[in-house]
């Protein structure tokens, strides 16, 4: 159970290590000016129909109820420990997991985490403006559920930084709430982390397929062989799964709407679909365009040493590591990866432990398309015959064997001016942007009210009516 008798809520036994509560306790009012800087836009005294965990057991581990949001009881929550777990890959495997930081693997362990917990907050930062926009209370309420458990995240991070890092790891902690996304001087670190969210369909795109690559960046260090980056992992990942339902069936919404108009009126041409106040599956296929590639850049080169270093040292496994079967070490084991050569793409085997970045890659790619066909079914069930589609790995990538390669949609490998002839068919354009944001002027708060542009939900949240007050503005 967790402890919320604590200034800190946690179930890691804060209250025994005074130096570290202490330290931890400096921090909290600096995470706090952060969230009232950078948290949702003059939400400060709105009180939110919110979840919070108060267990975590993979069941039953939330409760709802009314909060401020600065007061949300953000804190520590690891999954408890098991006593027989062992280092499940790499060199170490077979000795018992590591309860604290081995020495050789410091720096990379810190860098790990840096990483990680960067993204926590950057997300929230590219959200913040989104609330007085909001398509409902219901979906203003998922927004900041969202976001107050990505500043919980960021908790998650600063926990292990601060208590296995010592003064480097303090020092990274303040840094966490010092970079900005977008921020030219002092960016978040990674490139997806600093794209504006600018309106409500971006977001769901944001949820659906950079949340997701947080899924599988967690379940990786979820496999780790430190222990506590392991355990704080896994119960991250039962919060993420909601951030992914929230992307998922808010286009799911969205492509349903605009298919009844669709259907009801009889139209098909996107001037046409516009003219009624939906969007058109046209864009809707370009900002899946543009946040898929942006996010396929997440998992780094093709080709990395550094992975390989990881996973060989036993610090991050592969998606879900202990249910695969082969030795762990991956000792033999080739991978293909693509390249270009010339004016083609080529497959090519490379050892497997350099290709750990690609394989993570192509295990999303795998969950996504999925996603994806399930929103096509949305399509197929309103009778209009409109494919969604992926674009091709290589389409607008700036990480890894395609960077610097002007790769279309279907995978031809074009010159820049070719490409940039079709810059606006593939990916969303400034007036893309600005009929979709005009779309989203303001708040839609009356109870039970939608805006016109997405489909109500199938339920509300926590078995209350689609009518229930989840946001009182105060
Ligand atoms: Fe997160
Ligand atoms: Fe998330």
């Amino acid at each position: 159970m967790i402890n919320y008798t604590e200034k800190i809520p946690n179930n890691v036994d804060l209250g025994r290590d005074r130096v570290l509560q202490r330290a931890l306790e400096h921090w909290q009012p600096a995470y706090l000016s952060w969230w009232y800087d950078m948290g949702p836009n003059e939400s400060h005294n709105f009180e939110v129909y919110l979840r919070t965990a108060i267990s975590v057991e993979p069941d039953g581990w939330a409760q709802f109820d009314y909060i401020k949001m600065p007061e949300y009881r953000w804190g520590i929550f690891l999954q408890p420990r098991d006593e027989k777990r062992q280092v499940n890959f790499g060199i170490h495997k077979g000795q018992p997991a590591w309860q604290d930081v081995p020495g050789e693997y410091r720096s990379i362990l810190r860098r790990i985490i840096v990483t990680q917990g960067d993204t926590e907050p950057a997300s929230v930062e590219q959200q913040k403006m989104l609330g007085l926009s909001c398509p409902s209370l219901y979906d203003l309420r998922n927004i900041f559920q969202v976001n107050v458990e990505e500043g919980r995240h960021l908790w998650a991070m600063v926990y292990l930084l601060h208590r296995y890092f010592g003064r480097d790891g303090r020092e990274e902690a303040e840094s966490l709430l010092a970079r900005r996304s977008g921020d030219t001087d002092n960016p978040r670190i990674l490139g997806a982390f600093n794209e504006p969210t600018p309106d409500w369909l971006a977001f769901y795109m944001f949820t659906f397929f950079t949340d997701r690559d947080g899924k599988f960046q967690l379940c990786a260090l979820a496999e780790s062989g430190f222990d506590p980056l392991a355990r704080t992992c896994r119960f991250m990942l039962t919060e993420e799964a909601h951030h992914m339902f929230v992307g998922e069936s808010g286009v799911s919404r969205i492509i349903q709407r605009t298919c009844e108009v669709m259907k009801e009126n009889k139209i098909d041409a996107p001037a046409d679909v516009r003219a009624l106040g939906v969007i058109d599956l046209q864009t809707i296929q370009r900002y899946l365009n543009f946040h898929y590639s942006v996010t396929l850049d997440l998992y780094g080169s093709d080709v990395s040493s550094n992975a390989a270093n990881y996973y060989t040292s036993g610090l991050k496994g592969r998606f879900r590591e202990t249910k695969l079967e082969d030795d762990h070490t991956l000792r033999d084991a080739m991978y293909p990866v693509s390249e270009v050569v010339g004016d083609k793409i080529n497959t090519k085997q490379v050892p497997a432990l350099t290709a750990l970045n690609e394989r993570l890659r192509d295990d999303y790619i795998e969950e996504i398309q999925a996603g994806v066909n399930r929103w096509q079914r949305v399509i197929d069930e309103a009778g209009i015959p409109f494919r969604l589609t992926l674009p091709h790995k290589g389409f607008h990538r700036e990480i890894g064997n395609f960077a610097g390669h002007f790769i279309s949609l279907t995978g031809e490998i074009l010159t820049e001016e070719q490409w940039k002839a079709h810059e606006f068919d593939w990916l969303p354009s400034p007036k893309d942007y600005s009929y979709v944001q005009s779309l989203m002027s303001g708040r839609v708060a009356e109870l039970g009210k939608f805006a016109n542009w997405i489909a109500p939900p199938v339920k509300g949240v926590n078995g209350q009516p689609l009518d229930f007050q989840y946001v009182r503005f105060n």
